[in-house]
This record gives structure tokens, sequence and C-alpha cells, in this order.
């Protein structure tokens, strides 16, 4: 049975934010991993907004598909969010790494659900809360 996502204007299967995923995953720029991520996070607004990973020859400075999403609707004035899906071409479903986790934590709350797709089109949903536990925050810093 597939979960409703809700938000203030309507209702969207974890389906349907899955295949967008799947469509940003197309923008991605993996260079030397050859690792094509896509993601597409759901506003509370009934927004989706898309990312894709993009890689640099200094390593480090890559940037996952997570994160360019969460920049992009922080960017466009939204700070209230339901739900991201992440999708990749491997056959395991490709969770979030640490410090997307830690993104997602402080920018769209722990109560987020992380919708993750993989080859197959199966799909695996958690809550951010369950994958990021005890977890640091702005609260630790007054
Ligand atoms: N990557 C993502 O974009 N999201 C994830 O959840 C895991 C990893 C990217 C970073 C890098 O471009 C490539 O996948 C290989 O690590």
């Amino acid at each position: 049975m597939e979960k409703n996502i809700l938000t203030n204007n309507h209702i969207m299967t974890q389906r349907q934010l899955a295949e967008l995923a799947v469509q940003a995953k197309s923008k991605a720029l993996p260079t030397y991993s050859k690792f094509h991520v896509g993601a597409a996070l759901l506003a509370e607004s009934g927004k989706v907004y898309q990312g894709a990973n993009i890689e640099n020859s200094s390593y480090s400075l890559t940037i996952c598909a997570e994160r360019t999403a969460v920049f992009q609707a922080i960017l466009d004035g939204e700070r209230k969010f339901k739900a991201i899906a992440i999708a990749s071409d491997a056959d395991d479903f490709c969770p979030p790494c640490g410090a997307c986790r830690q993104v997602l934590f402080e920018l769209c709350g722990k109560e987020i659900d992380v919708v993750m797709t993989n080859k197959n089109g199966e799909i695996k949903s958690m809550k951010l809360s369950e994958l990021l536990p005890f977890s640091f925050g702005e609260e630790h810093l007054r």
C-alpha cells in the first residue's frame, strides 16, 4: 500500500515523489564516481525542489543531490518540509550521507520522511529521526 504525503495544498504519493527524484538524477554531474543521484524535496507549500549530485576535481568540494535540493528550497523562501526522495542506479537503496543527514535535520526537521528508491523502483521510507538519532542542533549552542 503506497503511503501518501499530505501538504497544505494537496496529496502526493511517496512513489510520485520518488519518480521526481529519478527524473532529477539525469541532471547529475558525477564526473569521477559515475554514481548518479537525484533528490526531490517536498515543501509544505506543495512545491517540489529537485537536486542532483555535482562533483569536483577537488573531490571534497563535491555536493550531494540532497543538499542541492535543500539549498534551492531555502533560497526560494521555504522553511517547512514534508519529505525528501532519493534515487540512484544502485541495487541497494541510497541512504543520505552523514553530512546530508545533519543538513536535513537542521533545515528540514527530524520528522521528515526520507523516501529511498533503488534501480528496480522499490521504495523504502524512514523518518530522519531514525537516521540521525541523538543529533546535534542549535539548542546545543545556547
Ligand atoms: N551522493 C549523493 O549525492 N547522495 C547520497 O545520498 C550519497 C552520495 C553522491 C556524492 C558523490 O557525488 C557520489 O554520490 C559518490 O559518493
